[in-house]
Protein backbone atom coordinates (compact mmCIF):
# COMPACT_ATOMS: atom_id res chain seq x y z
CA UNK A 1 0.00 0.00 0.00
CA UNK A 2 1.35 3.47 -0.90
CA UNK A 3 -0.45 6.86 0.37
CA UNK A 4 -0.16 10.34 -0.30
CA UNK A 5 -0.56 13.26 2.03
CA UNK A 6 -0.34 16.99 1.05
CA UNK A 7 -0.44 20.24 3.51
CA UNK A 8 -2.02 22.90 2.68
CA UNK A 9 -0.85 25.25 5.56
CA UNK A 10 -3.14 28.28 5.06
CA UNK A 11 -6.26 29.43 7.13
CA UNK A 12 -8.68 32.48 7.08
CA UNK A 13 -7.64 33.06 10.37
CA UNK A 14 -6.15 30.89 13.71
CA UNK A 15 -9.06 28.97 15.66
CA UNK A 16 -8.10 29.35 19.21
CA UNK A 17 -7.83 25.56 20.05
CA UNK A 18 -5.45 24.93 16.94
CA UNK A 19 -1.62 24.20 16.84
CA UNK A 20 -1.24 22.72 13.50
CA UNK A 21 0.70 23.94 10.82
CA UNK A 22 -1.16 27.07 9.59
CA UNK A 23 -0.86 30.61 8.18
CA UNK A 24 -3.27 33.27 7.52
CA UNK A 25 -4.08 33.48 4.28
CA UNK A 26 -2.08 35.34 1.84
CA UNK A 27 -2.58 34.83 -1.75
CA UNK A 28 1.09 36.05 -2.97
CA UNK A 29 2.51 32.77 -0.11
CA UNK A 30 -0.11 30.93 -2.08
CA UNK A 31 0.59 31.02 -5.20
CA UNK A 32 4.23 30.73 -4.28
CA UNK A 33 3.78 27.17 -2.41
CA UNK A 34 1.86 25.82 -5.00
CA UNK A 35 4.98 26.25 -6.89
CA UNK A 36 6.90 24.52 -4.26
CA UNK A 37 4.48 21.91 -4.20
CA UNK A 38 5.12 21.45 -8.03
CA UNK A 39 9.04 20.72 -7.47
CA UNK A 40 8.57 19.00 -4.54
CA UNK A 41 6.32 15.92 -6.32
CA UNK A 42 8.89 15.92 -8.71
CA UNK A 43 11.70 15.02 -6.21
CA UNK A 44 9.19 11.67 -5.37
CA UNK A 45 8.10 11.18 -8.78
CA UNK A 46 11.55 8.87 -9.68
CA UNK A 47 11.12 7.00 -5.71
CA UNK A 48 8.24 5.54 -6.20
CA UNK A 49 8.30 5.03 -9.85
CA UNK A 50 6.31 1.87 -10.81
CA UNK A 51 3.76 2.21 -7.71
CA UNK A 52 0.40 3.12 -7.84
CA UNK A 53 -1.05 5.48 -4.67
CA UNK A 54 -3.90 3.56 -2.74
CA UNK A 55 -4.80 6.76 -1.15
CA UNK A 56 -4.67 10.77 -1.35
CA UNK A 57 -5.17 13.08 1.79
CA UNK A 58 -5.24 16.65 1.17
CA UNK A 59 -5.02 18.20 4.77
CA UNK A 60 -4.46 21.15 6.51
CA UNK A 61 -4.56 24.32 6.98
CA UNK A 62 -7.60 24.89 5.24
CA UNK A 63 -7.40 23.10 1.71
CA UNK A 64 -10.84 24.06 0.45
CA UNK A 65 -9.17 27.94 0.91
CA UNK A 66 -7.75 27.09 -2.99
CA UNK A 67 -9.40 28.51 -5.55
CA UNK A 68 -11.16 26.47 -8.45
CA UNK A 69 -7.66 27.04 -10.52
CA UNK A 70 -5.48 26.22 -8.04
CA UNK A 71 -7.29 23.20 -7.25
CA UNK A 72 -7.19 21.86 -10.70
CA UNK A 73 -3.35 23.09 -10.82
CA UNK A 74 -3.09 20.77 -7.49
CA UNK A 75 -4.67 17.53 -9.36
CA UNK A 76 -3.05 18.01 -12.62
CA UNK A 77 0.16 18.15 -10.88
CA UNK A 78 -0.40 14.93 -8.73
CA UNK A 79 -1.58 12.85 -12.01
CA UNK A 80 1.25 14.25 -14.02
CA UNK A 81 3.84 12.86 -11.32
CA UNK A 82 2.23 9.84 -9.63
CA UNK A 83 0.63 6.65 -11.03
CA UNK A 84 -2.87 7.02 -8.76
CA UNK A 85 -5.11 3.42 -8.45
CA UNK A 86 -8.58 3.58 -10.06
CA UNK A 87 -9.93 3.16 -7.07
CA UNK A 88 -7.83 5.34 -5.19
CA UNK A 89 -9.44 7.16 -1.91
CA UNK A 90 -9.20 10.42 -2.54
CA UNK A 91 -9.86 12.90 0.28
CA UNK A 92 -10.07 17.05 0.99
CA UNK A 93 -10.40 18.80 3.95
CA UNK A 94 -13.28 21.13 3.69
CA UNK A 95 -14.10 24.08 5.57
CA UNK A 96 -17.67 25.82 5.70
CA UNK A 97 -17.15 29.11 5.28
CA UNK A 98 -14.60 28.60 2.22
CA UNK A 99 -16.49 26.34 0.08
CA UNK A 100 -18.71 27.08 -3.08
CA UNK A 101 -20.57 24.80 -5.08
CA UNK A 102 -17.96 25.48 -7.77
CA UNK A 103 -14.89 24.60 -5.90
CA UNK A 104 -16.75 21.49 -5.20
CA UNK A 105 -17.64 20.19 -8.80
CA UNK A 106 -13.84 21.01 -9.38
CA UNK A 107 -13.05 18.86 -6.75
CA UNK A 108 -15.16 16.26 -8.16
CA UNK A 109 -14.10 16.48 -11.36
CA UNK A 110 -10.24 15.99 -10.32
CA UNK A 111 -11.30 12.77 -8.70
CA UNK A 112 -11.96 13.70 -5.42
CA UNK A 113 -14.18 11.25 -3.88
CA UNK A 114 -14.33 11.97 -0.27
CA UNK A 115 -14.90 15.36 2.07
CA UNK A 116 -13.84 15.91 5.46
CA UNK A 117 -15.35 18.89 6.01
CA UNK A 118 -14.55 20.24 9.88
CA UNK A 119 -17.65 21.68 11.78
CA UNK A 120 -16.73 20.74 15.39
CA UNK A 121 -20.37 22.03 17.20
CA UNK A 122 -23.97 22.72 15.88
CA UNK A 123 -24.44 25.22 18.39
CA UNK A 124 -23.17 29.13 16.98
CA UNK A 125 -21.81 30.33 20.52
CA UNK A 126 -19.13 27.75 20.77
CA UNK A 127 -18.30 28.01 17.09
CA UNK A 128 -17.62 31.62 17.71
CA UNK A 129 -16.33 31.05 21.25
CA UNK A 130 -13.51 28.75 20.00
CA UNK A 131 -12.76 31.10 16.80
CA UNK A 132 -14.15 29.42 13.88
CA UNK A 133 -15.15 31.42 10.94
CA UNK A 134 -18.21 30.07 10.15
CA UNK A 135 -22.09 29.18 11.76
CA UNK A 136 -23.86 25.90 11.56
CA UNK A 137 -25.81 27.24 8.90
CA UNK A 138 -23.37 28.05 6.77
CA UNK A 139 -22.11 24.35 7.13
CA UNK A 140 -25.07 22.69 6.76
CA UNK A 141 -25.60 24.87 3.51
CA UNK A 142 -21.85 23.27 1.62
CA UNK A 143 -23.43 19.99 3.38
CA UNK A 144 -26.22 19.60 0.71
CA UNK A 145 -24.19 21.46 -1.70
CA UNK A 146 -21.91 18.56 -1.76
CA UNK A 147 -24.49 16.15 -1.93
CA UNK A 148 -26.27 17.27 -4.59
CA UNK A 149 -22.72 17.60 -6.59
CA UNK A 150 -22.32 13.96 -6.07
CA UNK A 151 -20.15 13.11 -2.89
CA UNK A 152 -21.65 10.31 -1.35
CA UNK A 153 -18.68 9.56 1.14
CA UNK A 154 -18.45 12.74 3.49
CA UNK A 155 -16.65 12.91 7.37
CA UNK A 156 -17.68 15.61 9.35
CA UNK A 157 -15.07 16.76 12.51
CA UNK A 158 -16.93 17.43 16.01
CA UNK A 159 -14.71 18.50 19.26
CA UNK A 160 -16.61 17.76 22.74
CA UNK A 161 -15.20 18.62 26.39
CA UNK A 162 -15.26 22.22 24.69
CA UNK A 163 -15.13 25.34 26.95
CA UNK A 164 -18.90 25.92 28.82
CA UNK A 165 -20.23 22.94 26.42
CA UNK A 166 -22.89 20.92 28.33
CA UNK A 167 -23.33 17.08 27.95
CA UNK A 168 -26.80 18.44 26.19
CA UNK A 169 -24.84 20.50 24.16
CA UNK A 170 -22.71 17.73 23.01
CA UNK A 171 -25.51 15.07 22.25
CA UNK A 172 -27.45 17.85 20.35
CA UNK A 173 -24.32 17.89 18.43
CA UNK A 174 -24.30 14.13 17.82
CA UNK A 175 -27.85 13.94 17.02
CA UNK A 176 -28.03 16.61 14.70
CA UNK A 177 -25.48 15.79 12.26
CA UNK A 178 -26.72 12.48 12.50
CA UNK A 179 -29.81 13.03 11.26
CA UNK A 180 -27.72 14.52 8.24
CA UNK A 181 -26.27 10.96 7.59
CA UNK A 182 -22.67 11.02 6.95
CA UNK A 183 -20.70 7.45 6.21
CA UNK A 184 -18.39 9.24 8.95
CA UNK A 185 -18.03 11.18 12.33
CA UNK A 186 -14.64 12.06 13.60
CA UNK A 187 -15.41 13.20 17.51
CA UNK A 188 -12.25 14.44 19.33
CA UNK A 189 -12.01 15.20 23.05
CA UNK A 190 -10.44 18.78 23.06
CA UNK A 191 -6.62 18.78 23.96
CA UNK A 192 -5.17 22.08 25.21
CA UNK A 193 -2.60 22.70 23.33
CA UNK A 194 0.32 25.56 24.63
CA UNK A 195 0.95 28.52 22.40
CA UNK A 196 -2.91 28.65 21.58
CA UNK A 197 -5.45 31.43 22.18
CA UNK A 198 -7.04 29.16 24.09
CA UNK A 199 -4.83 27.91 26.63
CA UNK A 200 -4.10 31.71 27.03
CA UNK A 201 -7.37 31.72 27.80
CA UNK A 202 -7.64 28.75 30.41
CA UNK A 203 -4.57 30.32 32.03
CA UNK A 204 -6.20 33.60 32.67
CA UNK A 205 -9.19 31.52 34.35
CA UNK A 206 -11.96 32.34 31.47
CA UNK A 207 -13.00 28.89 31.43
CA UNK A 208 -13.00 25.31 33.28
CA UNK A 209 -11.73 22.49 31.70
CA UNK A 210 -13.99 19.55 31.83
CA UNK A 211 -13.39 17.20 34.81
CA UNK A 212 -11.80 13.64 33.58
CA UNK A 213 -15.07 11.53 34.25
CA UNK A 214 -17.24 13.63 32.71
CA UNK A 215 -14.79 13.73 29.79
CA UNK A 216 -15.17 9.71 29.80
CA UNK A 217 -18.93 9.71 30.33
CA UNK A 218 -19.35 11.65 26.83
CA UNK A 219 -17.10 9.75 25.35
CA UNK A 220 -18.92 6.29 26.23
CA UNK A 221 -21.86 8.29 25.14
CA UNK A 222 -20.59 8.40 21.85
CA UNK A 223 -19.68 5.13 21.15
CA UNK A 224 -22.66 4.05 22.43
CA UNK A 225 -25.12 6.49 20.52
CA UNK A 226 -23.16 6.16 17.06
CA UNK A 227 -23.67 2.44 17.77
CA UNK A 228 -26.79 2.36 17.74
CA UNK A 229 -27.03 4.93 14.95
CA UNK A 230 -24.92 2.44 12.34
CA UNK A 231 -21.96 4.40 13.22
CA UNK A 232 -19.43 1.56 14.24
CA UNK A 233 -15.61 2.90 15.96
CA UNK A 234 -12.93 2.01 14.02
CA UNK A 235 -10.00 3.37 15.84
CA UNK A 236 -10.20 5.58 18.85
CA UNK A 237 -11.91 8.78 17.65
CA UNK A 238 -13.20 7.25 14.30
CA UNK A 239 -16.41 6.28 13.12
CA UNK A 240 -17.76 4.50 10.32
CA UNK A 241 -21.12 2.82 8.46
CA UNK A 242 -19.75 -0.26 7.23
CA UNK A 243 -17.28 -0.12 4.74
CA UNK A 244 -16.70 3.71 4.99
CA UNK A 245 -13.46 3.17 7.51
CA UNK A 246 -11.01 6.39 5.55
CA UNK A 247 -8.73 4.16 4.13
CA UNK A 248 -5.82 6.61 4.75
CA UNK A 249 -5.56 6.73 7.99
CA UNK A 250 -5.48 3.14 8.34
CA UNK A 251 -3.02 2.93 6.23
CA UNK A 252 -1.09 5.40 8.52
CA UNK A 253 -1.69 3.00 11.51
CA UNK A 254 -0.98 0.06 10.32
CA UNK A 255 2.04 1.33 8.99
CA UNK A 256 2.29 1.72 5.43
CA UNK A 257 4.37 3.61 3.34
CA UNK A 258 3.10 7.02 2.37
CA UNK A 259 4.50 10.14 0.64
CA UNK A 260 4.48 13.42 2.49
CA UNK A 261 4.17 16.95 0.56
CA UNK A 262 4.65 19.79 2.18
CA UNK A 263 5.34 22.38 4.37
CA UNK A 264 5.26 20.24 8.38
CA UNK A 265 4.08 17.39 6.27
CA UNK A 266 5.46 13.69 7.46
CA UNK A 267 6.13 10.76 5.37
CA UNK A 268 7.03 6.95 5.90
CA UNK A 269 8.88 5.80 2.76
CA UNK A 270 12.17 2.95 2.30
CA UNK A 271 11.73 2.19 6.23
CA UNK A 272 12.43 6.06 6.84
CA UNK A 273 10.05 8.20 8.64
CA UNK A 274 10.70 12.17 8.10
CA UNK A 275 9.29 15.47 8.90
CA UNK A 276 9.71 18.73 6.09
CA UNK A 277 10.63 22.19 7.42
CA UNK A 278 7.65 23.85 8.90
CA UNK A 279 7.98 27.83 7.76
CA UNK A 280 7.24 28.47 4.33
CA UNK A 281 9.78 30.68 2.96
CA UNK A 282 12.46 27.81 4.46
CA UNK A 283 10.24 25.09 3.09
CA UNK A 284 10.35 27.28 -0.20
CA UNK A 285 14.16 27.96 -0.40
CA UNK A 286 14.99 24.29 -0.07
CA UNK A 287 13.31 23.20 -2.77
CA UNK A 288 14.15 25.57 -4.92
CA UNK A 289 17.94 25.07 -4.40
CA UNK A 290 17.05 21.93 -5.24
CA UNK A 291 16.78 19.83 -2.16
CA UNK A 292 14.34 17.75 -0.61
CA UNK A 293 12.54 20.45 1.85
CA UNK A 294 13.37 17.31 4.89
CA UNK A 295 13.94 19.30 8.77
CA UNK A 296 15.12 15.52 10.21
CA UNK A 297 14.54 11.68 9.11
CA UNK A 298 15.37 8.68 10.92
CA UNK A 299 15.46 5.27 9.65
CA UNK A 300 13.67 2.73 11.52
CA UNK A 301 15.42 -0.33 13.06
CA UNK A 302 13.41 -3.72 13.65
CA UNK A 303 12.68 -2.59 17.51
CA UNK A 304 10.62 0.80 16.23
CA UNK A 305 8.86 -0.61 13.38
CA UNK A 306 7.69 -2.98 16.35
CA UNK A 307 7.02 -0.92 18.76
CA UNK A 308 5.20 2.08 15.95
CA UNK A 309 3.17 -1.38 14.79
CA UNK A 310 2.54 -2.00 18.31
CA UNK A 311 1.09 1.55 19.56
CA UNK A 312 -0.54 2.52 16.20
CA UNK A 313 -2.13 -0.84 15.67
CA UNK A 314 -4.01 -0.63 18.81
CA UNK A 315 -5.83 2.75 17.97
CA UNK A 316 -7.86 0.40 16.11
CA UNK A 317 -10.32 -1.87 17.14
CA UNK A 318 -9.36 -4.74 15.25
CA UNK A 319 -6.62 -4.23 17.13
CA UNK A 320 -3.23 -6.05 16.10
CA UNK A 321 -2.61 -9.49 14.66
CA UNK A 322 0.56 -12.06 15.94
CA UNK A 323 1.01 -13.29 12.18
CA UNK A 324 1.37 -9.84 10.92
CA UNK A 325 4.65 -9.73 13.32
CA UNK A 326 5.64 -13.18 12.41
CA UNK A 327 5.83 -12.13 8.94
CA UNK A 328 6.50 -8.76 9.20
CA UNK A 329 9.44 -8.73 11.96
CA UNK A 330 10.15 -12.04 12.05
CA UNK A 331 8.83 -11.92 15.78
CA UNK A 332 6.60 -14.47 18.14
CA UNK A 333 4.45 -11.61 19.39
CA UNK A 334 3.28 -13.51 22.61
CA UNK A 335 6.89 -14.68 23.57
CA UNK A 336 8.49 -11.40 22.91
CA UNK A 337 5.64 -9.33 25.38
CA UNK A 338 4.43 -12.08 27.71
CA UNK A 339 5.33 -9.96 30.91
CA UNK A 340 3.34 -6.77 29.58
CA UNK A 341 0.67 -8.93 28.34
CA UNK A 342 0.36 -10.52 31.44
CA UNK A 343 0.02 -7.44 33.00
CA UNK A 344 -2.50 -5.55 31.08
CA UNK A 345 -4.67 -8.44 30.53
CA UNK A 346 -4.94 -8.65 34.54
CA UNK A 347 -5.72 -5.45 34.92
CA UNK A 348 -8.38 -5.64 32.34
CA UNK A 349 -6.66 -3.15 29.63
CA UNK A 350 -6.34 -5.73 26.79
CA UNK A 351 -8.04 -8.90 25.33
CA UNK A 352 -6.00 -11.67 24.36
CA UNK A 353 -7.63 -14.18 21.96
CA UNK A 354 -5.09 -17.11 19.37
CA UNK A 355 -5.15 -14.62 16.61
CA UNK A 356 -4.17 -10.73 18.23
CA UNK A 357 -5.17 -8.53 20.58
CA UNK A 358 -7.13 -5.45 21.15
CA UNK A 359 -7.80 -2.87 23.97
CA UNK A 360 -10.78 -2.90 26.18
CA UNK A 361 -13.16 -0.35 26.50
CA UNK A 362 -10.90 0.80 29.73
CA UNK A 363 -7.57 0.26 27.53
CA UNK A 364 -9.09 2.55 25.36
CA UNK A 365 -10.05 5.71 27.95
CA UNK A 366 -6.55 5.20 29.15
CA UNK A 367 -4.44 4.15 25.75
CA UNK A 368 -1.44 6.01 26.17
CA UNK A 369 -0.48 4.01 29.71
CA UNK A 370 -1.07 1.06 27.91
CA UNK A 371 1.46 2.26 24.62
CA UNK A 372 4.23 2.61 27.22
CA UNK A 373 4.24 -0.65 28.36
CA UNK A 374 5.57 -1.80 25.08
CA UNK A 375 8.52 0.43 24.54
CA UNK A 376 11.40 -1.14 26.01
C1 LIG B 1 -6.32 18.74 10.67
S1 LIG B 1 -7.54 19.48 11.65
C2 LIG B 1 -8.10 20.72 10.57
C3 LIG B 1 -9.18 20.48 9.59
C4 LIG B 1 -9.83 21.72 9.05
N1 LIG B 1 -8.92 22.76 8.82
C5 LIG B 1 -10.88 22.25 10.01
O1 LIG B 1 -10.56 23.00 10.89
O2 LIG B 1 -12.01 21.88 9.85
C6 LIG B 1 -8.70 18.18 11.75
C7 LIG B 1 -9.54 18.17 13.00
O3 LIG B 1 -8.77 18.00 14.17
C8 LIG B 1 -9.54 18.42 15.28
N2 LIG B 1 -8.69 19.23 16.16
C9 LIG B 1 -7.88 20.24 15.83
N3 LIG B 1 -7.27 20.75 16.93
C10 LIG B 1 -7.71 20.03 17.99
C11 LIG B 1 -7.47 20.07 19.40
N4 LIG B 1 -6.66 20.97 19.94
N5 LIG B 1 -8.09 19.15 20.17
C12 LIG B 1 -8.92 18.23 19.64
N6 LIG B 1 -9.20 18.16 18.33
C13 LIG B 1 -8.61 19.04 17.51
C14 LIG B 1 -10.71 19.24 14.72
O4 LIG B 1 -11.90 18.50 14.84
C15 LIG B 1 -10.33 19.42 13.26
O5 LIG B 1 -11.45 19.52 12.43
S1 LIG C 1 -9.37 25.97 10.18
FE1 LIG C 1 -8.58 23.96 10.87
S2 LIG C 1 -6.37 24.06 10.54
FE2 LIG C 1 -7.15 26.16 10.36
S3 LIG C 1 -6.86 27.05 12.35
FE3 LIG C 1 -8.93 26.18 12.33
S4 LIG C 1 -8.70 24.05 13.08
FE4 LIG C 1 -6.67 24.81 12.57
Amino acid sequence: MLGLYIHIPFCISKCKYCDFNSYKLNLDEKRKYLNALQKEMKFYKEEVRGKEIDTIFIGGGTPSILNQDEIKFLFDNIKNNFNIKNNAEITMECNPGTLTLNKLKIMKECGVNRLSIGLQAVQNNHLEYIGRIHTYEEFEENYYQAKKVGFENINIDLMYALPNQSKKDWIESLEKIVKLNPTHISAYSLILEEDTELFKMYKRKEFDLLDEETDIEMYQYTINYLKSHGYNQYEISNYAKEEFECKHNILYWKCENYIGLGASASGYLNDTRYNNLCELKKYENEINTGKKPIEWEEKLSIKDKVEESIFLGLRMNEGIKFIDFYEKYNIDFKEVYEKEINKLNKMKLIEISDEGMILTQKGREISNSVFVEFIK
